[in-house]
């Protein structure tokens, strides 16, 4: 897949009511090596799964900021690449196919509101053009989640 013409379709995508779940679709059907795609959303000390697309659930459905991988990206507020999950003491491990995992924050401003995990099958499924591109893409969601929150509160 062309990461410019994915771009394009998902800032596209953003524009529909159901945005994220949308997004999620596309990344988990137009990359063969995302296995499974979600979105976690901070709340508190936590991070929220909300829209997922994959093979199984995870049971994984909240985690502590600080805690697994994903936890780490958001204490730091960066990017992790984890080429052999088995590797990396902080993986909580969710499905036994995983060999790969990448996890993307989505800011506000500074503040980071969610973030991009997705799973490879694959060891070292993820490489520095993945990681520019789900960047650009956690912009977009940035503004879809702002906007799925403010709804919610709203009780839209
Ligand atoms: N592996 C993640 C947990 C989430 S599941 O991959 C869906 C982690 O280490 O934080």
């Amino acid at each position: 897949m062309d990461y410019e013409s994915a771009y394009r379709a998902i800032a596209q995508l953003a524009q529909q009511s159901n945005a994220a779940q949308a997004i999620v679709n596309y990344l988990h059907d137009h990359f063969a090596s995302y296995s499974w795609v979600g979105l976690y959303w901070v709340e508190g000390s936590d991070l929220v799964l909300g829209e997922w697309k994959g093979p199984e659930a995870t049971e994984h459905t909240r985690i502590a900021i600080g805690t697994g991988v994903c936890g780490a990206a958001v204490a730091s507020g960066r990017t992790e690449i984890v080429g052999d999950v088995s590797c990396d003491p902080r993986y909580l491990a969710c499905f036994p196919s995983t060999k790969s995992e990448i996890v993307v924050p989505i800011f506000t401003g500074k503040r980071v509101i969610g973030e991009i995990d997705i799973d490879g099958s694959a060891l070292n499924a993820f490489g520095a053009e993945d990681q520019r591109f789900l960047e650009r893409v956690a912009a977009v969601l940035a503004d879809v989640g702002t906007r799925t929150s403010t709804a919610r509160a709203a009780g839209r």
